[in-house]
């Protein structure tokens, strides 16, 4: 078994995580802790425990923490994931509530209990395990290990020029988890997912359709004579899941699984981001890849460096600078993930979460 502790943003690609973690019959989710990035904490909150009601997976604890970064103020990014942060997708409001528990003492109590048993995966800002850093230093020694999606390493910004997002919204947080980490065995240090990498996990409609074969709410080759195609529709029946750049924008799914429609109107909305920032029809599963990273079931390689969150430069704060060669003299303080195989990965992600699409209840039309 894995169990895993996941602190998120969610997030288009979060989402995309959190269901691939769902996904697995192998892997226990400790508890999903919120930190405001793509979207406000609250709303962050919202959307994992609507998710967590759509995949009949309640009793997971799900706690907000820091609402605002550390030392500047938060920007968060509808633009990119929509208002409420999944795209076009309409959850129900979750019957579930936000947990009592503060985010940290989350991560500070789980781990403390479990020790040598938990991976962290921090798809989101790194306020919360900073905070929980800074209360529990054994963090990097208790956790079994840790995967950040966040920085970019000699590659375009997403924020700034040379900046990601994660990063970007909380520098002071990830500077101070890096500096934690500092001097650690190597395989304590944490596996970082940076966009040199993540961006090559670049979803597109074709992905989209496989899934919903994969969940079998696409008969593609159910190419029926017209009046036929009419009543298997009007019967309820399976038609092709397209999500298409010729499609006007906001189209909503019309997949009667429910689990096919919500992936399909959130990464929609992001695809069309995409596009308006002439990166093609195409969505970067970012946070997805990672956690498929922290449970072990996709390829990667990495190498060891130092790397240093540069804090003060009003241009450049938020840039990840990483030492591969110890000029600096300084200790590594992570692994940084160097190659990746994205067709494995969606066929991981296609495969597993179309099989827990599949075994969800449809929807009524
Ligand atoms: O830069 C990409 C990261 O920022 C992803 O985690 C995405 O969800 C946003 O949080
Ligand atoms: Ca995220």
């Amino acid at each position: 078994m894995q169990s895993v502790l996941m602190d998120v943003d969610t997030g288009i690609d979060d989402a995309l995580a959190l269901v691939y973690l769902l996904s697995r019959p192998e892997v226990t989710i400790q508890a999903i802790t919120c930190t405001a990035g793509n979207v406000g904490a609250r709303q962050v909150a919202l959307n994992n425990l609507a998710l967590l009601e759509l995949c009949g997976r309640t009793g997971v604890e799900v706690a907000v923490g820091a609402e605002v970064p550390l030392e500047i103020p938060l920007v968060t990014t509808e633009e990119t994931h929509g208002p409420q942060g999944i795209g076009y997708a309409e959850l129900p409001k979750p019957a579930g509530e936000i947990s009592p528990r503060h985010a940290v003492d989350v991560w500070v109590e789980t781990v403390r209990a479990h020790p040598g048993e938990i991976t962290g995966l921090i798809t989101g800002p790194l306020t919360n395990f900073a905070l929980a850093l800074r209360r529990e230093p054994e963090l990097p020694r208790l956790l079994k290990g840790l995967v950040i999606m966040g920085g970019c390493f000699n590659y375009q910004g997403n924020t700034t020029p040379t900046a990601e997002w994660n990063v970007s919204v909380d520098p002071h947080a990830a500077q101070e988890v890096f500096a934690a980490y500092s001097g650690l065995p190597q395989d304590s240090l944490p596996v970082v997912c940076a966009l040199e990498t993540t961006e090559r996990i670049e979803m597109r409609p074709e992905h989209l359709q496989r899934l919903a074969e994969a969940a079998g709410a696409a008969e593609p080759e159910l190419v029926l004579p017209e009046h036929l195609q009419r009543l298997a529709e009007a019967a309820g029946a399976a038609e092709p899941e397209l999500v298409l750049p010729e499609q006007p924008e906001g189209q909503r799914s019309r997949s009667r699984n429910p689990l096919v429609a919500c992936l399909s109107d959130a990464i929609r909305f992001y695809m069309e981001f995409h596009r308006l920032y002439d990166q093609g029809f195409v969505a970067h599963m970012h946070d997805a890849f990672a956690a498929a990273v922290a449970v072990g079931r996709t390829p990667y390689a990495t190498r060891p460096a130092t790397v240093h969150v540069e804090t003060g430069s009003p241009r450049l704060i938020g840039t990840t600078v990483a030492d591969f060669r110890g000029i600096w003299k300084e200790p590594a303080n992570a692994r940084i993930v160097t190659s990746n195989d994205p067709g494995q990965c969606f066929d991981e992600l296609i495969s597993s979460v179309g099989a827990l699409a599949r075994s969800l209840p449809l929807r009524s039309s």
